[in-house]
């Protein structure tokens, strides 16, 4: 298995290269509903997820299924439009294969969003929360099995696996926009159903303040192969109130659409940094 995944990285990437041969250094992935930020970017090459070698499908509802590569905020980007969520049946492996792909390719930092349901009770449908940390025990870790060092340590520290440095950097831009932001811990789990009322009640005392079907995985990867991490998700609906608790999908999408502008706002900002 150790060797093969870097031989499978080499091939996608040397793929990659026959099409596309810029290099850049910023790296995004966009949760669902959320793919609009896409559509500002300067496009120089898409290439859909079925033409690419060892990479998964995407099948999910509000998910484009392609890698962008052009320009945002006047810095070359390669954005994942469309994810892989361990729901789907994807191995963890798969989910995180193209964040290390990103790697290969020579991405520096990794920027993520996601929808998300609020626990902490201060939050509100629609509004934003940078991911200051997260639990990731609920879902299964991409990195069990051999650890290949050429990708990184068998035992990677996860003490700060968001960069504080990133996220002063999005705060200050929040302020300056006037968007207020709160900042959380993301517990991550499998899904695909959404909590009962009790499991969010755990993972509110245990500590989350949103909980979401995605990233953990991949920024568990993406600290492995040693990127610096930004995330943000989107409150498109609230795991604990007291009544209405029926959460469907198409509600995740319509609350995350909306309030997608002000995400948008700050990754461009943030981008403009880097
Ligand atoms: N739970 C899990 N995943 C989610 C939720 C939720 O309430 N909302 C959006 N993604």
């Amino acid at each position: 298995m150790g060797g093969t995944i870097i031989k499978e990285l080499n091939e996608t990437v040397a793929f990659i290269r026959s099409i596309h041969t810029g290099a850049p250094r910023i790296g995004i992935v966009l949760g669902s509903g959320l793919g609009n930020l896409s559509k500002e970017i300067r496009v120089e090459k898409e290439i859909p997820y079925e033409d690419i070698p060892h990479f998964p499908v995407s099948t999910v509802e509000g998910h484009h299924g392609k890698l962008i590569f052009g320009s945002l905020s006047g810095k070359e980007v390669v954005v994942l439009s469309g994810r892989f969520h361990y729901y789907e049946g994807y191995t963890p492996a798969q989910v995180v294969f193209p964040i290390r792909v990103m790697k290969f390719l020579g991405v520096e930092t990794l920027l993520l969003s996601n929808a998300a349901g609020g626990m902490n009770k201060a939050f509100r449908v629609g509004d934003l929360m940078i991911i200051r940390d997260h639990i990731s025990l609920f879902v299964v870790n991409p990195l069990l099995g051999k650890n290949d060092t050429a990708l990184g340590p068998r035992f990677p520290d996860m003490s700060e696996p968001y960069s504080r440095t990133l996220i002063g950097k999005a705060k200050a831009i929040a302020a300056k926009l006037q968007i207020p932001v709160h900042e959380g811990v993301y517990a991550g789990v499998t899904g695909p159903t959404f909590e009962t009322r009790a499991e969010y009640k755990l993972l509110h005392i245990a500590g989350g303040d949103a909980v979401g079907m995605s990233t953990v995985q991949e920024v568990i990867a993406a600290r492995h192969v040693g990127l610096s991490v930004f995330a943000m998700s989107v409150i498109t609906d609230l795991g604990i109130r007291e009544e209405h608790n029926i959460i469907t999908h198409e509600e995740v999408l319509q609350a995350a659409g909306e309030a997608e502008p002000k995400l948008t706002s700050i990754f461009r900002e943030l981008i403009v940094t880097l």
